[in-house]
């Protein structure tokens, strides 16, 4: 049988991106439609970080100057100083969720919470005005309790167990899934929850980021039962699950001078090499036919976003003989700043076109 040589997405999206500020945001932000790209859900971890629809917004305007043609929508950041009536007035403005960190765990997660019970009163606020939760879903790790980056996810679990049945309308995301656990919880809760799951954890395991600091990002790739959970919950088209690529690019200096009592910096890239990426990992695992769902209508439809009458992307494979550009790393700032591309010096076999 012939293999599919094109496909074309209804305007995809992508539910998680990190699109930094200053220098790095300038080269970051276009790269969001480079990679197939049209509709950015924006995380909120600048530092500080987005806790007023006022900053949101400032912010959604610099980017939209950054990438005219794209569309952001933008996050609050969890954060005690939130209260109800700023949650209204973030819906009013068109925001469209609010990001939950716990404490410490990834980058930029040191005014994370502690206790969500703390934030029942808002969680009310926003299934009330239709904002999403999107939540973070590790514990920090305690050797005490026996918790590491390996089974934090599982261990959170339970807070979204509580948190869907305290407020079964609220619409809550679990981001970047990397267990089959946190895929089973997510079916478990039912169409209210939903998960976003990004390519680099259909594509690796601890093997891949042990030792490989442009494969480390958190949660961390997890075994290969779980990564094959994740693939077959893609191939099966579930409703729930979607695109969130959760690109989370950092100066490759702060990847790679990682010293015995300072770490590597959490985070990977994938915005240019966005919709190719997800066409060849798709293949890999016989699911190309679910790229639209995945990275457009699925998402599309649990935020409650159009899905008709959308201008398609087209991902076309590339010739066989040439198999297209060596993934790349991008220069950013005066100072030789580089931030460096999951799969650098691969070949995808996919491109973007854009008929406009
Ligand atoms: C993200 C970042 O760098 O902002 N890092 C990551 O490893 N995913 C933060 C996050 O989403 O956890
Ligand atoms: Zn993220």
């Amino acid at each position: 049988m012939a293999s599919t040589s094109s496909i074309t997405i209804p305007s995809p999206a992508d539910f998680h991106v990190h699109l930094r500020e200053g220098a790095m945001s300038e080269v970051v932000t276009p790269h969001v439609r480079v990679g197939g790209i049209d509709v950015a859900y924006v995380m909120p971890n600048l530092t500080p970080p987005i806790i007023t629809t006022a900053h949101a917004l400032s912010y959604q305007a610099h980017l939209q100057s950054l990438s005219p043609k794209t569309t952001f929508l933008m996050t609050l950041y969890l954060h005690p100083s939130i209260t109800p009536a700023e949650i209204q007035k973030a819906a009013a403005a068109g925001i469209r969720g609010v990001k939950s960190y716990p404490r410490g765990v990834t980058t930029n997660s040191d005014g994370g919470i502690e206790n969500y019970e703390d934030y029942y009163e808002v969680f009310g606020a926003m299934e009330k005005s239709g904002l999403v939760l999107n939540l973070h879903g590790e514990v920090p790790s305690d050797a005490e309790r026996g918790i590491c980056v390996l089974n934090a996810e599982e261990t959170f679990l339970q807070h979204l167990f509580k948190i869907h049945k305290a407020f079964p309308k609220l619409r809550i995301v679990l981001e970047h899934a990397t267990t089959a656990a946190a895929v089973e919880a997510v079916k478990k809760c039912g169409p209210t929850v939903a998960c976003s799951i990004t390519p680099h954890h259909l594509s690796l395991i601890v093997d891949d980021w042990a030792g490989q600091p442009f494969n480390f990002c958190k949660p961390v790739a997890k075994y290969p039962s779980d990564r094959k959970a994740l693939q077959d919950v893609v191939a099966s088209g579930h409703p729930q699950f979607f695109l969130g690529s959760d690109s989370a690019p950092h100066p490759s200096l702060s990847k790679t001078t990682s010293s015995p009592c300072h770490g590597c910096a959490a985070g990977i890239y994938t915005s240019p090499i966005l919709l190719p990426l997800l066409a060849n990992l798709l293949e890999s695992f016989g699911a190309l036919d679910k790229l639209a769902g995945f990275a457009s209508l699925n998402g599309r439809k649990f935020y409650g976003l159009e899905t008709e009458g959308l201008k398609g992307v087209e991902v076309r494979r590339v010739a066989e003989k040439d198999g297209g550009d060596l993934v790349k790393r991008y220069g950013f700032g005066k100072e030789g700043g580089e931030v460096v591309t999951f799969w650098e010096g691969k070949k995808l076999g996919w491109e973007v076109v854009r008929n406009e």
